[in-house]
């Protein structure tokens, strides 16, 4: 049996305008009308014995949330929702999910983390992999899932592996490592998914950040909880929770243990972080040219136009992200993609 985890709460800079706080990647419409966190809730709840699904979550996306969910119609498994009220990063959210699971489940309960900004395309694929990590969290491990890589990604962690043993685990290298890990061969991208029963975590956590883990069960303990409708709803104390220091598991866990294991495995996985990865969701045209929304193009190759309510033309460019919103415009090459995320930091911080 397992339980999957669903953590959604970044807010997606590098997919501004559209990514805003509160309109985060995860709910962003694709353009097939699917969003990521729709697809992932319907993968999770797809898998064999699933029978309830945690979200951690920013308070103010629950009701979002739960429609989302809704849309996949059907029986759905029980949903519980632990709410943060504010991120604390992704070692927080899973302290609150191991933290959470290991009381009302107990401490051999396997959780299954799934980011909320991901696409699968082969989800056989997918649920084979998943049956092998959770022996491997059965037996003490915590499972990484591997996915070969493509290019020099610097916005990705890294393992090296030796089978499914993991000698090495390295969150986002310069660009100097990651060719060279490229090149090396036997090192995968880390999908950002985790296998581990929660016992498991819980004593990684109480070696390597017990300081997040103090904080985070402080925080559950003054918690507000509301159960209604077979649904779970608990809100973590804002006070306590704020003292917790805002790191990634990446970081926080997985460079420093020694129990990491890695399950290989090639599902059409791709992390849509950039206007360039959600472009590629979009067919082209003969010139390459890939439009949601409406576009007039004259000798125009390999661009991409996201249009809400204006028409759009472009004439002689190529390799050109136009991203069109009814209170924001962003034109950048496509080869910049990653760079939006520093628009989106200035506007933050008020520069
Ligand atoms: N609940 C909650 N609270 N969720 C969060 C928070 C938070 O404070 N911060 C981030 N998340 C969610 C995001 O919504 C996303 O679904 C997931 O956690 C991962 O966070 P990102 O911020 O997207 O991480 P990343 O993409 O930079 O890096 C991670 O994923 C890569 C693959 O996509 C790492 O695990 C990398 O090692 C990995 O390669
Ligand atoms: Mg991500």
């Amino acid at each position: 049996r397992i339980y999957p985890v669903i953590i959604s709460g970044g807010a997606g800079s590098r997919l501004w305008p559209l990514s805003r706080d509160l309109h985060p990647k995860p709910f962003i419409r694709l353009p097939d009308g699917t969003s990521l966190i729709g697809r992932t809730y319907a993968r999770a709840a797809a898998l064999p014995g699933v029978e309830r699904i945690f979200t951690v979550t920013n308070r103010e996306l629950l009701f979002l949330t739960s429609d989302i969910y809704a849309e996949r119609g059907g029986p759905s498994p029980e949903n519980a929702f632990l709410l943060e009220p504010f991120g604390r990063d992704t070692a927080a959210a899973v302290a609150l999910a191991a933290n959470h699971a290991a009381e009302t489940l107990g401490a051999d309960a396997v959780l299954l983390v799934l980011p909320s900004d991901h696409l699968i395309r082969d989800e056989a694929a997918f649920a084979a992999a998943v049956e092998r990590a959770a022996e491997l969290a059965a037996d003490g491990r915590i499972v990484t899932f591997g996915i070969r890589p493509e290019r020099p990604e610097t916005g990705y962690g890294y393992i090296e592996a030796d089978g499914e043993e993991v000698r090495r685990f390295i969150e986002k290298p310069d660009k100097k490592r990651a060719a060279e890990y490229v090149a090396s061969g036997n090192t995968y991208w880390n999908s950002g998914m985790f296998c581990f029963s929660a016992g498991t975590m819980l004593k990684a956590m109480e070696t390597h950040c017990r300081d997040i883990l103090a904080g985070v069960r402080a925080a559950l303990q003054a918690a507000r909880r509301l159960e209604a409708d077979g649904r779970t709803v608990i809100e973590v104390d804002a006070k306590e929770f704020e003292a917790v220091p805002a790191i990634s598991i990446d970081y926080a866990v997985m460079e420093k243990v020694d129990n990491a294991a890695c399950v290989p495995v090639d599902c059409g996985w791709s992390d849509v972080g950039s206007w360039a990865a959600i472009s590629e969701l979009v067919e082209a045209d003969a010139s390459g040219n890939r439009l949601t929304g409406e576009a007039l193009i004259e000798a125009s190759r390999n661009c991409f136009v996201h249009s809400e309510d204006r028409l759009v033309g472009l004439v002689g460019v190529s390799d050109l992200l136009v991203v069109d919103t009814p209170d924001a415009l962003l034109v950048a090459h496509k080869d910049k993609a990653q760079e939006v995320k520093r628009l989106y930091n200035r506007l933050k911080e008020g520069k």
